[in-house]
């Protein structure tokens, strides 16, 4: 027997060796969220904190690869083998478009710093293709393996990425040096649960590390455009004054909303400079205050995602509410 924690129950259950969590909760007369009870609707997702479950088998539809990765479980499906923390996925936790297939087109290059490239699509393909802020798709270019890249935006049919030139990565060396447009490139997506929470209604803090903004950037536009009253903060971290881009996306949004404040936070600055300086957690550490009802959103490099998210729950953020997307700095971390 183990024992499992469910966070919004405010209590824990036993559950028996081999019998599901979602279950077990039932029985136990918890308002467990849930649908099929066999794994295949997604009613009873839910977030396993910390400890090992072992999953029967469930449809594709109900829990994708991306979201087991990140950490969801489904409750009708789990049983524990240790003692376990959970959490049932509020409606907001769920993002929920089909996975399409897309035939696009390269529209446009264009060299934004001396590592990040803009990449625009031409979405072909003409099922409609809708995405949460935040999420990613995978690109695959004709004859290299498929890679995840976030979506910066998408307009008028047109998907923009931000890729960041990684010293011998075969892809994005390929992106950097030989693509043009015309060319077609294979689309999947969308997917990943690092997405803007609407329903949160506390203030949101947004740290981008380099190409990372591709993620945050979408969010951003969302949040000062439908929620223009609620406070955002928007850390992003480059090496030096030259590595900056798109700022006056931020400027000019900062200039118009008062809510939405816009920090670059140089590491490597030469010189004087105007901007924030330092790594992105010592900044944080240093002019973020209490923080116990807000939400976050990371997109960067790992060490520097565990940094800041460190810093933040320091600040007193509930992990629940820290919301990552880990960019690897090496292609070959990826294969
Ligand atoms: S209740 Fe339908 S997947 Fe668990």
């Amino acid at each position: 027997m183990f024992s499992v924690n469910i966070r919004q129950a405010e209590r824990s259950i036993d559950v028996d060796i081999g019998s599901t969590i979602l279950e077990t909760a039932l029985q136990a007369g918890i308002d467990y969220p849930h649908g099929c009870r066999a794994g295949n609707c997604g009613g009873c997702k839910s977030r396993l904190h910390s400890g090992d479950v072992e999953l029967s088998p469930y449809s594709e539809f109900a829990l994708s690869q991306a979201e087991l990765s990140d950490g969801l479980i489904l409750a009708c499906r789990a049983v524990p083998w240790t003692d376990c923390d959970v959490s049932w996925c509020e409606l907001d936790d769920v993002a929920v478009h089909p996975i399409l297939d897309l035939n696009c087109r390269v529209q446009q290059l264009e060299k934004l710093t001396r590592d990040i490239v803009s990449l625009k699509l031409k979405v072909a393909s003409t099922e409609p293709f809708a995405f949460s802020p935040g999420q990613f798709v995978y690109i695959e270019f004709e004859g290299f393996p498929k890679r995840e890249y976030s979506i910066a935006s998408y307009v008028d049919d047109t998907l923009e990425f931000y890729i960041r030139k990684i010293p011998d990565g075969t892809v994005s060396s390929f992106v950097w040096d030989y693509l043009v447009a015309g060319e077609t490139v294979r689309v999947s997506g969308p997917h990943g649960n690092m997405f803007f929470r609407e329903q949160h209604d506390g203030p949101v803090i947004a740290v981008a590390g380099g190409s990372g903004l591709s993620a945050i950037q979408p969010i951003v536009r969302e949040s000062v455009r439908y929620y223009p009253e609620r406070s955002f903060l928007l850390y992003h971290g480059v090496r030096d004054e030259a590595d900056i881009y798109r700022s006056e996306i931020f400027e000019t949004l900062s200039n118009w909303h008062s809510a939405f404040e816009y920090h670059p936070v140089l590491s490597e600055a030469t010189g004087e400079r105007s901007q924030k300086v330092g790594m992105l957690h010592e900044v944080l550490s240093e002019e973020i205050q209490d923080l116990s009802d807000g939400k976050a959103y990371l997109a960067g490099p790992p060490p520097m995602v565990r940094s800041c998210s460190d810093v933040l729950q320091s600040k007193g953020l509930d992990s629940m509410n820290i919301h990552a997307d880990l960019f690897f700095t090496t292609e070959d971390e990826l294969d």
